[in-house]
């Protein structure tokens, strides 16, 4: 496991003098040559690999990045399955779910054993696209599950009912680190952090990382980063580019080369209700959420 440290983050005088040559992504380090992703695992042989997106912070795009990096997974064949853990249930609305009309959604799985997980699991306009909508009624089960056995592993146990028909899991953690979130850090094998590249974006990271390493230590020793995502990227302005140089000063290759410009795209999706790799096909934004993809699934041998 990487030992990685937050010092770095506030360090105010650490200008890095990076060469501008034609192979620099945004994140001024030379672009990896990602391979073809590979075909997934055969049917039968299959354990999905869990991925929380994680951030305490607010509207940073951890439920645009779960969503459309569902989609790019799922465009090379992979079944993957999106999990809102979120009450506001933005991911179900972003997939053009109302989640005021559910009569079930994950808080029955979570608080009742009167359910099947696949009775509640809903297929999305994206083939191979699954998803485990999630309304206000989870807000309930923050609290009602504090009273209950292992409630740290509640999330895991709805999981693993499903777990050998996918490939991979995304879980959209709501914007704190409550027991919801410390439930998907439990379920999950890795943690993907997306990152608003601005300043007061760094703070919140000593204390994820802090949060993240409880988990490792007393829940889920497995738990590992994936990987930090810049979103919201803007590179006409010098600040974008310092907040993402000192993100890779503090955390080095852990954070992905591909980064996540801003783009009225992205909203308009929501309002469609479908993913920016059918939306807008061939769209910038949909091009780096596709090489995303490719860069979970090199870090991910085996996903
Ligand atoms: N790259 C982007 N460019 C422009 N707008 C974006 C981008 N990514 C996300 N957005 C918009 O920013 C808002 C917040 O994004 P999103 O809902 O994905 O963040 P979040 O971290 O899930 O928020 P919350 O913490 O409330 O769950 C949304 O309106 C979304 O459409
Ligand atoms: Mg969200």
């Amino acid at each position: 496991m990487t030992q990685i440290t937050t010092e770095a983050l506030f360090e105010t005088d650490a200008d890095t003098d990076v060469e501008a040559g034609p192979e620099l992504g945004p994140t001024g380090r030379p672009l990896p040559d990602l391979p073809e992703p590979t075909p997934p695992a055969q049917l039968g042989t299959r354990r999905a690999l869990i991925i929380a997106m994680c951030n305490q912070k607010g509207g940073v795009g951890k439920t645009t990045t779960t969503i459309n990096l569902g989609a790019a997974l799922a465009e090379t064949g992979r079944r993957v399955l999106l999990v809102d853990f979120d009450p506001q249930g933005s991911l179900s609305v972003g997939l053009g779910i109302n989640p005021h009309t559910l009569e079930t959604s994950i808080y029955n799985l979570l608080l009742t054993r009167d359910h099947d997980v696949h009775d509640i699991i809903t297929e999305s306009v994206v083939d191979g696209l699954d998803i485990l909508p999630a309304n206000i009624d989870l807000s309930a089960a923050e609290v009602q599950l504090v009273s209950e056995v292992a409630r740290e592993q509640t999330l895991k146990r709805v999981l693993a009912q499903v777990r050998g028909e996918y490939d991979v899991i995304l879980i959209d953690c709501a914007p704190s680190l409550g027991l919801l979130t410390v439930n998907a850090l439990t379920a999950a094998d890795r943690v993907l952090m997306p990152l608003e590249c601005e300043f007061f974006a760094l703070r919140g990271l000593a204390l994820l990382n802090d949060t993240i390493g409880k988990v490792q230590d007393r829940l889920n020793p497995e738990l590992e980063i994936v990987g930090i995502l810049g979103t919201m990227y803007d590179s006409r302005t010098v600040h974008s580019r310092e907040v993402l140089e000192r993100v890779v000063q503090a955390f080095g290759d852990k954070v992905f080369h591909t980064v996540i410009r801003r783009t009225i795209k992205f909203p308009e999706t929501t309002v469609a209700g479908e993913p920016i790799t059918t939306y807008a096909t061939n769209s910038p934004g949909a091009g780096a959420y596709r090489m995303l993809a490719r860069e979970v699934l090199a870090r991910c041998p085996g996903a």
